[in-house]
């Protein structure tokens, strides 16, 4: 899987590809992320990507030029499936779509940025618009962060032992049962006890049990749509 990202601040995605399952994917060959300073592919002589908006008090907008140039230039070098561009009017991004999203071969972000970007480029260009949440970010950059990370360790082989994505809070609409380690008991606090007897089968059972009573209390929405899908 290849995932282009294209952005007006490369510096704040140098560090979240460096670490960790994402980066071991890159090394494995997995995945390769390459991030595209927008500046770049501007005409400008000052290399500037925005503009005064038309309707009066909407502040800055990013242009045409600068995203159609690097859009039409990623595709002269491959197909892509999706051109994603973050934004918070997007489609709320969930784990669906990250499962969706691992399966493609060749994906762009463009990361949105100032008061939005010019409306011909979502019409014409973007294939899917994503936002990670209710709330505003300063720019698309962190967004992109996390779709590509939640797409990355979805990959098979990303993750050492494949069974673990798969039992990831969200993949069945419920969330991960509570875990716990050694010592059993810490100051009078202790483990479960089912957890020390052995039993694989009574374990799962437990764990299976525990998903669905946290997901029932903490997220009666998502304990909604379990319950449609049993
Ligand atoms: N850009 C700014 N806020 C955002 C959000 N919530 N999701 C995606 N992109 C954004």
């Amino acid at each position: 899987m290849r995932i282009d990202i294209i952005t007006v601040l490369p510096e704040i995605l140098s560090g979240p590809f460096n670490h960790s399952i994402v980066k071991r994917a890159q090394d494995k060959g997995l995945v390769e992320i390459v991030v595209h300073n927008l500046r770049d592919f501007s005409t400008d002589k000052h290399r500037r990507v925005d503009d005064y908006a038309f309707s009066k008090g909407a502040g800055m907008v990013m242009t045409i030029q600068p995203i159609e140039a690097a859009i039409q230039y990623l595709k002269s070098q491959r197909e892509y499936d999706e051109i994603i561009f973050t934004t918070p009017d997007g489609i709320q991004f969930n784990q669906q779509e990250a499962n969706s999203l691992s399966l493609k071969r060749n994906l762009i972000i463009l990361c949105g940025h100032y008061k939005g970007i010019d409306h011909r480029i979502r019409e014409n260009f973007i294939t899917r618009e994503i936002s990670i949440g209710d709330y505003v970010l300063t720019g698309g950059e962190l967004a992109a962060a996390v779709i590509t990370d939640s797409i990355v360790r979805l990959i098979p082989g990303a993750i050492s032992d494949e069974t673990s994505a798969l039992s990831d809070s969200f993949q069945d609409n419920l969330l991960s049962p509570p875990v716990y380690t050694r010592p059993a008991e810490y100051n009078g606090m202790k483990v479960p006890h089912i957890l020390l007897s052995g039993n694989d089968k009574l374990i799962d059972e437990w764990k299976h049990r525990q998903s669905i009573e946290r997901t029932r209390i903490l997220r009666p929405d998502l304990y909604e749509k379990y319950l449609k899908e049993q």
